[in-house]
């Protein structure tokens, strides 16, 4: 349904840069069949381990079985004495790594299991799943049920469905031979110099504004649509989700967490490893869906950049998005508006946008889609057709 829906809409939005980027995904269309083939250089475990589950002895949050936890923070993690979550260094022949520093570092504790392949369960106890996602590479042949006719499963490493340009430690796809994933020492180095031991929410505002002016000068292939504003989302991470509780974004957190160590001559260089800092204890109240939301648009509008694409080399077109923006300008009217767009870009049908934020199986895309849904509705948005749920609306992009 997925394909088809790509398929139909390809046509029918014709933004030139989607179709360019898309180039990534037509050559998924055209693959046809469900031959699950995993990306050139992707690691290989044969023997995969899920993730060490939380015991008794070890409760955490409790968090079990799929279910969400207490919603209580503040305790060590890794707890003294859980030896099934210590650190340990990945595998590079084994251990699929990824764009996300925060899933790498649960990777590298076993909070998710150590070599990358991971469930719905594992990274969301709401949503339902058996699926499983890798947290980079394309490994469909590890990650693909069998017959599911998505079973193009490109990890979170697949372009423009998550993962976009203008990240801040990670290159633009089409600048680096499509490795996206990697942390950048330079890209590293310079958001450290915005941030000057804190990397708060003015800092990253900043330093976001930058990557994306770096970006357009520098991408013919430069694409930064409404579902950006989740980069924005990432971005608050750093401050919200990385220090102690209680702590701020500092220097030694944020290497820790992006696995890069400095050496005597102050240059920062990779260590192989993002890893939990010592002593640190999750934040105590939880970081909600609605929090997030309100933390994008804080970031975003200290520095609003337009929204659209290159086509070409400094050929910037600006896009048009339903009312939220025209000819790539932002119109929010209410504060209301940030959410419905938000919920737009999680459920709207672009082709190569984060409408499918990544490639889902339908029973997890309908999962979350009708909990967006729910939200949508609570702030009066106008609802789009494919919101799970089989509700239906007449609102579309345009
Ligand atoms: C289900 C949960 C999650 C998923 C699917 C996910 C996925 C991703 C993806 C695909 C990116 C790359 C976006 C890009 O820059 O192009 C990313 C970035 C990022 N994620 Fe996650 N993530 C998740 C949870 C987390 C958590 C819990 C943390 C922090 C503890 C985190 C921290 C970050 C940060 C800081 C970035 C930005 C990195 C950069 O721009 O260089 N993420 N995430
Ligand atoms: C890191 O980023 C810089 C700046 O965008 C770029 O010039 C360089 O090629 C990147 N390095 C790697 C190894 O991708
Ligand atoms: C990084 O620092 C840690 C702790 O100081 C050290 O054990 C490790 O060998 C270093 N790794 C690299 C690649 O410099
Ligand atoms: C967006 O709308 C403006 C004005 O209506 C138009 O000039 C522009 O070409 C549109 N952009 C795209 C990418 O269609």
């Amino acid at each position: 349904m997925l394909l088809l829906t790509l398929a139909v809409l390809q046509g029918a939005y014709a933004y030139p840069w989607v179709s360019r980027a898309a180039g990534v995904d037509s050559s998924i269309l055209q693959r046809g069949s469900i031959a699950a083939r995993d990306s050139a250089d992707c690691p290989f475990n044969a023997n995969h381990e899920p993730a060490a589950p939380v015991t008794a002895d070890f409760p955490y949050n409790n968090a079990k079985d799929g279910k969400p936890g207490n919603g209580k923070g503040g305790y060590l993690v890794p707890a003294p004495g859980d030896t099934a979550h210590e650190f340990r260094m990945p595998d590079p022949k084994t251990d699929i790594r990824g764009p996300c520093p925060g899933l790498n570092t649960a990777a590298n504790h076993g909070f998710l299991a150590r070599d990358g392949i991971v469930t719905y369960n594992e990274l969301d106890g709401d949503i339902v799943g058996t699926s499983k996602l890798s947290i980079g590479c394309d490994a469909s042949s590890r990650t693909a049920l069998t017959g599911n006719l998505l079973a193009e499963e490109l990890g979170l490493n697949g372009h423009n469905h998550f993962e976009a340009d203008t990240s801040l430690t990670r290159n633009d796809y089409f600048l680096a031979d499509g490795d996206n994933y990697r942390w950048n020492a330079t890209l590293f180095t310079h958001m450290m110099d915005y941030c000057q031991g804190n990397c708060d929410l003015q800092a990253l505002a900043k330093c976001r504004e930058a990557r994306y002016y770096e970006s357009r000068a520098e991408n013919g292939n430069f694409f930064f649509g409404p579902g950006s504003l989740l980069l924005y989302g990432a971005a608050s991470f750093l401050y919200e989700l990385f220090p102690t509780a209680g702590g701020t974004a500092d220097e030694v957190t944020m290497m820790s967490f992006f696995g890069a160590n400095k050496t005597s001559d102050g240059q920062y260089v990779w260590n192989g490893g993002e890893r939990i800092p010592p002593n640190w204890r999750a934040r105590v109240d939880p970081y909600t869906n609605f929090k997030v939301g309100r933390e994008i648009f804080a970031m975003y509008l200290l520095h609003p950049v337009a929204f659209g694409g290159n086509i070409g080399q400094n050929n910037f077109l600006g896009m048009n998005f339903s009312t939220y923006i025209q000819n790539g300008q932002l119109n929010l009217n209410t504060p209301y508006d940030a959410m419905c767009l938000l919920y737009q870009t999680l459920t709207g049908p672009f082709p190569a946008e984060l409408g499918n934020v990544i490639n889902l199986p339908v029973a997890v895309e309908n999962a979350i889609t009708a909990k967006i849904l729910r939200m949508a509705q609570n702030f009066g948005c106008p609802i789009n057709p494919n919101s799970g749920d089989g509700v239906s609306g007449t609102q579309t992009p345009q």
